[in-house]
């Protein structure tokens, strides 16, 4: 196949916040690096930057509050029934801080990736800058996974290790460690898009070969 004939990937992108990993993929899109077109961002809050970089970009949004539904269960349906009208291939999870149902994980299993700032299986949940340096690990960093249905546990596929330094605290472990995410946030978008990403058997698999329990590992470029 030329590359002029590979299909583009449709991917929806689920925020809640600032959307800067959503950003990093509008650029990529923009600079012709992202084989992808953004067919939508989906937010449960309304009112946030994510989705005014959407609308900048010139692409639809749609809000859906939570608050506005009985149950989590209610939620999830709408929110399927949202995205799935957009058809896409895949769903990136940037900053969408809402737990899953079971339903929704096993709905979009293989083509729902989310990105945690810590090395998994380290530090899953919350307020991560701070219990990496409140356990004194030399390295921190961030993960991109595909999502199951268990909380930050599906399969890794890359990680970006950012080492903690002295003068570190959780806000300015948290900047370098969010600009690795804006690195292989879009560099796992990327594998996908071009078909060389799958999740097989519950496992991430890179160009047919297994990738290791932490996925594929860079080190952080700093400055
Ligand atoms: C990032 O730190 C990401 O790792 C976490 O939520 C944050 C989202 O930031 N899952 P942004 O909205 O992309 O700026």
């Amino acid at each position: 196949m030329s590359s002029t004939e590979v299909k583009t990937l449709r991917v929806v992108v689920l925020i809640s916040g600032s959307g800067s990993n959503l950003q990093a993929l509008i650029d990529g899109v923009a600079n012709g690096d992202l084989p992808i077109e953004i067919a939508a961002v989906i937010s449960n809050r309304p009112d946030v930057l994510g989705l005014t970089r959407a609308t900048n970009a010139g692409i639809p949004t749609a809000v859906l509050d939570h608050k506005g539904f009985a149950s989590r269960e209610a939620f999830d349906q709408e929110l399927m029934r949202t995205i799935d009208a957009y058809n896409p291939g895949l769903v990136v999870l940037a900053g969408f801080m809402r737990i899953l149902t079971a339903e929704f994980t096993q709905h979009y299993l293989g083509r729902m990736i989310n990105i945690h700032p810590s090395l998994l299986p380290k530090f899953q949940g919350l307020h991560t800058h701070q219990r990496a340096i409140d356990a004194g690990e030399s390295h921190h960093g961030v993960t991109v996974h595909f999502v199951t249905a268990e909380l930050d546990g599906g399969p890794a596929i890359v990680q970006a290790l950012v080492p903690v330094l002295a003068s570190d605290d959780a806000s300015l472990l948290a900047k370098r460690v969010q600009r690795q995410e804006h690195v292989i946030y879009p560099l796992a978008v990327k594998w996908f898009a071009q078909g060389d990403l799958k999740m097989q058997d519950g496992k991430a698999e890179l160009k047919g070969e297994l990738l290791p329990a932490c996925g594929y590992q860079i080190e952080a470029n700093e400055p």
